[in-house]
């Protein structure tokens, strides 16, 4: 499970100001943003625009352009299935079906209790071992329902995938 820090304008402007000297700063940032708070909120925008010089508009158009980055907090699981073309063809949608009624939560969503955000991913490189996942930052291959199960008894009884 994934710890994230409580957003704060200040320690945004200090994750902002570690990263601008960056070539293409705004990508390092808005990563940068996210692996320190879980997510990049929209007060973010007129304090990467501003150290960038970039207008608001343009900062916004990139973190709404790639759905890699999150607005909203993710919950206190993220699983990332992935959704490109290997995994497809191994019953990928399927699968993600299967998760998102086994786990309650729609594509792309956090569940109402805040315990698990589905999200798609575009190809782990681990395409041998379809259809694969990435559940709280651990990779996981040859997914079936059986593995879903697994996660979803896992998050219910509080408890990190894998440590069963
Ligand atoms: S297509 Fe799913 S891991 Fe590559």
């Amino acid at each position: 499970m994934a710890v994230y820090e409580d957003w704060s304008t200040e320690r945004a402007a200090q994750v902002i100001a570690d990263h601008r000297h960056l070539e293409g700063a705004t990508m390092p940032i808005l990563h940068a943003l996210q692996e320190t708070f879980g997510f990049v909120p929209d007060p973010a925008v007129p304090l990467i625009a501003e150290s960038l010089n970039l207008s608001r508009a343009e900062v916004y158009g990139v973190l709404t352009f790639y759905h890699d980055f999150r607005r909203e907090p993710p919950g206190h699981h993220v699983v990332k299935l992935c959704a490109a073309e290997a995994c497809q063809s191994m019953g990928g949608k399927a699968l993600a079906a299967y998760a998102e009624d086994k786990l309650g939560v729609g594509m792309g969503e956090t569940s109402p209790d805040g315990k698990v955000t589905l999200e798609p991913i575009y190809c782990l490189g681990l395409c041998a071992c379809a259809p694969s996942a990435l559940v709280d930052g651990q990779l996981v291959g040859r997914l079936d329902a059986g593995t879903i199960d697994e996660m979803a008894d896992c998050f219910a009884n509080g408890k990190s995938f894998g440590d069963a």
